[in-house]
């Protein structure tokens, strides 16, 4: 039995989740926010999101404004939400929408954007611009295989997915309504059809799961095994000036954190760096205190970070070769979360940003 898309609309009503850039019954979306929201959302929780979405709509109220914004200020913004790609490639289609006057409306010319992909253009053309499409995400995928009880194991199960997904919205309801189906599918996702502990007794699906049906709704979607993550190694050397400045560089903007800023140090390696080998890569002699390790998970590798620190007597903070970066506040760079971590051990009477 098709799931009936009036049962998780009627749920929808009731339960909807306030989020700050949902429009209210009756209101109509804001393209604008539905975008941002959309972009910060991928890969990234609900609740890490608000406060940044709220900080971008407080700076940059329309997306003419983000346009016309320096790229140092997005990514300054966007610090410590992780997928810098992300915020560069904003920025690249606030431009562009600036240039067209406005968002496309179909999913065809959304993909067209920088930094919109399959779903991301589903989730905007349903949301914003009411097209019956159902946008697929981590959250829709478990549903799906649920509700159709498919046990193939993801990724290999994606298409298979995306086209069960399809079909839920195909009854008459559900194309009149694809902005609140869409988000009701991602609520139902989040609350009632949690990766763990589903809440199958309160679910308005539940009379047509076949995954609740034969007892094993929790246990999926199938996973294939993940390939260990590998651990790599570097060293950062945090240098401050007598004014509170610190010594940063930014990042090549291509690749990982591209664009960001960072405290001088070593490449990140396989093998764990002897403190002989880090010094050839400190910015200046020692003495340098050390101040401890950090630890940081990436997509494809876990990084372990020592972390040495030293305050240069007055006067002396010329002279360094500009390889190393240029001081500078810390209050206004573009730190990613792995620096900010390294800045905390390293800073303790300084106002921590
Ligand atoms: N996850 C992705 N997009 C979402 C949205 N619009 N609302 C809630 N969760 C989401």
């Amino acid at each position: 039995m098709t799931p009936d898309a009036s049962d998780l609309l009627r749920w929808y009503d009731t339960h909807r989740r306030t989020l700050p850039w949902r429009s209210l019954p009756g209101q109509r979306p804001n393209p604008y926010a539905v975008w941002l929201s959309e972009i910060m959302l991928q890969q990234t929780t609900v609740k890490a999101v608000i406060a940044y979405y709220e900080r971008f709509l407080t700076h940059y109220p329309t997306v003419q404004d983000l346009a016309a914004a320096p790229q140092e200020d997005v990514l300054y913004l966007w610090a410590g939400l992780g997928y810098y790609a992300r915020a560069r490639n904003l920025h690249a289609c606030a431009k562009r929408v600036a240039e067209l006057g406005q968002f496309p409306d179909t999913v065809e010319d959304l993909l067209k954007l920088p930094g919109i992909g399959a779903y991301t253009a589903r989730a905007i053309a349903a949301i914003a611009f009411g097209r019956p499409v159902v946008p697929v995400d981590g959250n829709v995928e478990r549903v799906t295989s649920r509700l159709f009880a498919i046990e193939n194991p993801l990724p290999a199960s994606r298409l298979l997915l995306a086209k069960q997904a399809a079909l839920l919205n195909q009854s008459a309801e559900a194309q009149d309504h694809p902005s609140d189906f869409a988000q009701a599918l991602f609520d139902l996702g989040a609350t009632i059809c949690t990766p763990r502990n589903p809440s199958c007794l309160t679910c308005p699906w539940r009379p047509s799961c076949l995954g609740h049906a034969r007892g094993i709704a929790s246990t999926l979607p199938r996973k294939a095994p993940k390939q260990a993550r590998p651990t790599r190694y570097g060293v950062h050397f945090i240098l401050l000036d007598t004014s509170e400045r610190v010594l940063m560089r930014t990042r090549p903007e291509k690749g990982l954190l591209g664009g960001m800023d960072e405290f001088p140090g070593t490449e990140w390696h396989e093998a764990p760096w002897t403190e002989a080998d880090a010094m050839h890569h400190a910015p200046t002699l020692g003495p340098w205190s050390l101040r401890g390790d950090v630890t940081h998970v990436f997509t494809h590798f876990t990084l372990k970070l020592m972390v040495y620190a030293k305050t240069l007597p007055a006067g002396h903070n010329a002279g360094i070769d500009p390889s190393f970066g240029a001081f500078r506040s810390t209050t206004r760079a573009a730190l990613p979360g792995v620096m900010k971590k390294c800045l905390a051990l390293a800073v303790t009477d300084m106002e921590k940003k």
